[in-house]
């Protein structure tokens, strides 16, 4: 993998000193994801599957091949895949549309984002569905034994995270996965953090639903996949209607348009659609695999960084393989905030601090104040880390 033509793709990049560590609250886009957004909007930006006029063709032909390109990223079928505005409206899909009623219970995790643990928590406030956790050691990392306690053959749905933004780390997935289906119940992944650095193949690993965003993966924001088998999602009842959904109505009858069409209610994104394509494709050429590699590499570094500051605390399992570069810590008397400012005034280095809309999760590991994370991707270089380690102990003697 060559970093520095990588960097060489990213604008924000160019000449600055910037030090991108946000990597998990959203990557910056390279070239060519702005490009194929701006061809779009300046050469083609009609709508697609509606007008009969050669703009809107061009808009059906390069939308249709954008669907496949990100189906094919991850290993799914092109009429697997739903276009969603994001991870959280994804899970919200499924979280609406399925239907509990023969099995109410849905299995989630104590390190789940708000985004997989709110929809489910709102539909068992209001008696729909029953909800229970399966609890992750005080690191915040699953053995498959909090899952065999709490999947039964009255769980209908198992809700789990890919790979966690608070800790970085992947849950034991095929192990889940064989759990869900020995209790006849479906799976659904959230992979917002795992897409972007693990490479998923949504057959191969018998997963039902899987979920993700764009704009983690160094595409566009507003742009996300449902991707689900083709006959579970024909399961599934469309919780939003509207132009692009229905293939006949009269005012007593609708007839639903086929897959994926009738989850895709108006006008949709379609520069997003086109810039996720890019993406996939940029990822696809660089290798999955060598991303995994690198991000090995590269927290290795960050770890000795972290751990070269006197009395820092780390979360997370930090010997674990199945993870991304991300680091979540604190610094000893100094706030999880002032970390984040100072490394931003002292060097530009870009952290985020917080809960990480992962509150049960930090408080979990004991960090219910929150933490500083450096979440760190392909265009992050060692040399990046060695100043992120020096500004870290200037901090903390400033402390
Ligand atoms: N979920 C995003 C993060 O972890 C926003 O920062």
């Amino acid at each position: 993998m060559d970093i520095q033509k990588v960097r060489s793709d990213f604008p924000l990049l160019q000449g600055g000193k910037l030090i991108y560590f946000d990597n998990a609250c959203t990557t910056l886009k390279p070239r060519q994801v702005i490009d194929a957004q701006t061809e779009y909007y300046s050469t083609y930006s009609a709508c697609a599957g509606r007008s009969a006029h050669h703009l809107s063709k061009k808009v059906d032909e390069e939308t249709a091949k954008s669907r496949e390109t990100v189906a094919k990223f991850v290993g799914a079928k092109a009429n697997e895949l739903i276009w969603t505005k994001n991870t959280s409206e994804a899970i919200n899909l499924v979280a609406h549309s399925f239907d509990f009623s023969q099995k109410k219970k849905v299995v989630l995790t104590n390190m789940e984002h708000h985004s997989a643990l709110l929809p489910f928590m709102h539909l068992a406030k209001s008696g729909k569905i029953k909800t229970e956790f399966a609890l992750a050691g005080k690191d915040g990392s699953f053995s498959s034994d909090a899952f065999t306690n709490a999947v039964d053959k009255e769980t209908a749905l198992v809700v789990v995270h890919h790979t966690t933004n608070s800790t970085g780390c992947t849950a034991p997935l095929k192990e889940i996965t064989k759990i869900a289906h020995e209790n006849g119940a479906l799976i659904l992944i959230d992979a917002a953090q795992g897409a972007p650095h693990h490479k998923i193949d949504f057959k191969k690993e018998d997963f039902d639903f899987l979920a993700f965003s764009g704009h983690k993966m160094l595409g566009p924001t507003g742009i996300g996949c449902l991707v689900g088998k083709e006959h579970l999602l024909e399961k599934l009842n469309p919780f939003m209607l509207g132009g692009g959904t229905i293939e006949t109505v009269s005012l007593s009858e609708m007839k639903l348009h086929s897959l994926p069409d009738r989850f895709e209610a108006g006008i949709q994104n379609y520069s997003g659609m086109l810039g996720m394509a890019a993406v996939a494709n940029y990822l696809m050429k660089i290798g999955m695999e060598n991303i995994e590699k690198y991000e090995h590499e590269l927290f290795a570094e960050l770890l000795a960084a972290v751990q070269s500051v006197p009395d820092s605390t780390i979360y997370g399992n930090t010997s674990s393989k199945a993870r991304s570069a991300l680091l979540s810590f604190n610094l000893k008397n100094i706030s999880a905030h002032q970390v984040a400012l100072m490394s931003d005034s002292l060097s530009q280095i870009a952290l985020r601090s917080g809960l990480f809309c992962a509150q049960p999760a930090m408080e979990h590991m004991g960090a219910p104040k929150g933490a500083v994370r450096a979440s760190l991707y392909i265009y992050n270089t060692k040399e990046e880390v060695q100043i992120f380690k020096d500004t870290l102990q200037k901090i903390a003697k400033l402390a």
